[in-house]
């Protein structure tokens, strides 16, 4: 009999502050419609000066850590494709912040927003090879487009930490998987570029093609059949994206495509994304997270991940949840981590896209912004230095 393998635990952590997108349609006179119906958000998560993707991943990986222990963790995988640096791994920072063992392997993976599932495939292949170990999955992306282009109203912020492993208390994660590459030019961001690039039709086209390749195959190697799933959770870069998407697969399925029909299967999932924004690697575990705080009990009924990385990547698979999961729920952490946010003005929030850390190799300190438990207290001789707070 094969063993039951999954997450265990699920966390999640996002920025210090938020821009309503009342705020930006103000600035500039988009009809709020657009932002609230049209692609689905209602704010963003920005993080503060001195807050990035290691301490978000840290502040995520913080409470699995304190609620599991560290005994039976021998491996972090860290999936971002906003990189702090070219050569050591965001990773690493993170399990000196959170007190990992140095027995441990620390890798950071990229492939756009896709990095985390295959992070989380990885996890159950090391796990199988050893039932006793458990991995720590770090999901965590700023996203940032260019000011004033159509992008920016898509941004965000945030972090997921998931600890695999056998027996799991939250969700068991199924084979098969489908899989699907395509080499495309949707969605990219040069080494020498902070904010990404994107052709925003091509990238919706492009996520459209990934997901019925990735169904396609999902069919072929057995999966399952639509009609068999309780929800579907798709990467969120906006929220009608997985509207869009999941009425795509229900056509291509020759299924009933009405409102009622996609919202039944995809409505309870965009909740957390809906306010956080796009946070790429991270998004649709947000959906996850969303799903099993709202759901009612979903005990064993299948749930489809449909998980997409621009360029690109996307993989089907399926996860079902286990007995007694809704005892291990972070519900209030979660919408706390939503409603702590400080609301910013638009000059604020543009002060701080424009800031970019400096490159002198001089000695910086980083403005004290955060309240969370950790922050990037400077730099110095090109060394980022991180603060338990
Ligand atoms: N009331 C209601 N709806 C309105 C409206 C109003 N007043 N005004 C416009 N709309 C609707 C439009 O009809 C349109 O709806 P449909 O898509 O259903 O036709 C929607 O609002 C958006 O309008 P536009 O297409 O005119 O908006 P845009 O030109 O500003 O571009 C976007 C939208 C392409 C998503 C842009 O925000 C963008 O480039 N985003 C970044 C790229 C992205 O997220 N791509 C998604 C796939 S790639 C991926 O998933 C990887 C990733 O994470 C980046």
């Amino acid at each position: 009999m094969s063993i039951s393998i999954g997450i265990h635990d699920l966390s999640f952590a996002t920025g210090e502050f938020v821009l309503e997108h009342t705020t930006l349609a103000r600035h500039n006179g988009t009809q709020i419609g657009k932002y609230h119906v049209g692609i689905g958000q209602e704010s963003m998560s920005v993080p503060a000066a001195d807050e990035d993707i290691v301490t978000l991943g840290a502040a995520a990986a913080a409470p699995v850590i304190a609620r599991h222990g560290t005994s039976r963790i021998r491996t972090v995988l860290f999936a971002t494709e906003s990189s702090i640096d070219q050569a050591k791994s965001a990773g690493v920072y993170v399990h000196s912040l959170i007190g990992l063992p140095s027995q441990t392997r620390v890798v950071e993976l990229k492939q756009a927003c896709y990095g985390a599932t295959a992070a989380l495939q990885f996890a159950i292949g090391l796990v199988r090879r050893d039932p006793a170990q458990q991995v720590l999955v770090i999901a965590s992306d700023v996203s940032k487009y260019e000011l004033d282009s159509p992008g920016e109203a898509t941004q965000g912020a945030a972090a997921v930490a998931m600890l695999v492993g056998v027996n799991p208390a939250l969700m068991r994660i199924e084979d098969p998987s489908g899989l699907f590459t395509a080499d495309v030019m949707d969605f990219w961001r040069p080494n020498y570029r902070d904010a990404a690039l994107v052709d925003g039709e091509e990238s919706i086209n492009a996520y459209l093609q990934a997901l019925e390749g990735a169904w396609k195959d999902y069919t072929e190697q057995d999966g399952r059949s639509p009609q068999e799933f309780a929800a579907f959770c798709y990467h969120q870069p906006f929220t009608k994206m997985a509207t869009k998407a999941h009425r795509h697969l229900l056509n291509y399925c020759g299924q009933d495509t009405d409102h009622d029909a996609v919202n039944a299967a995809i409505g309870l999932t965009t909740a957390y994304n809906r306010v956080i924004g796009n946070s790429y690697t991270a998004s649709v575990y947000l959906g996850l997270a969303a799903l099993l705080d709202q759901a009612d009990d979903l005990t064993g009924r299948p749930v489809g991940f449909l998980s997409y990385g621009s360029g690109s990547v996307a993989e089907f698979f399926t996860g079902v949840p286990a007995a007694g999961y809704r005892d291990h729920l972070r519900t209030e952490a979660n919408r706390a981590a939503i409603s702590r946010r400080t609301p910013l003005s638009y000059a604020q929030y543009r002060s701080l896209h424009e800031r970019s850390l400096p490159t002198d190799g001089g000695d910086h300190a980083t403005p004290a912004q955060t309240t969370g438990p950790f922050r990037l207290s400077g730099i110095s001789g090109h060394k980022r230095i991180y603060k338990t707070c």
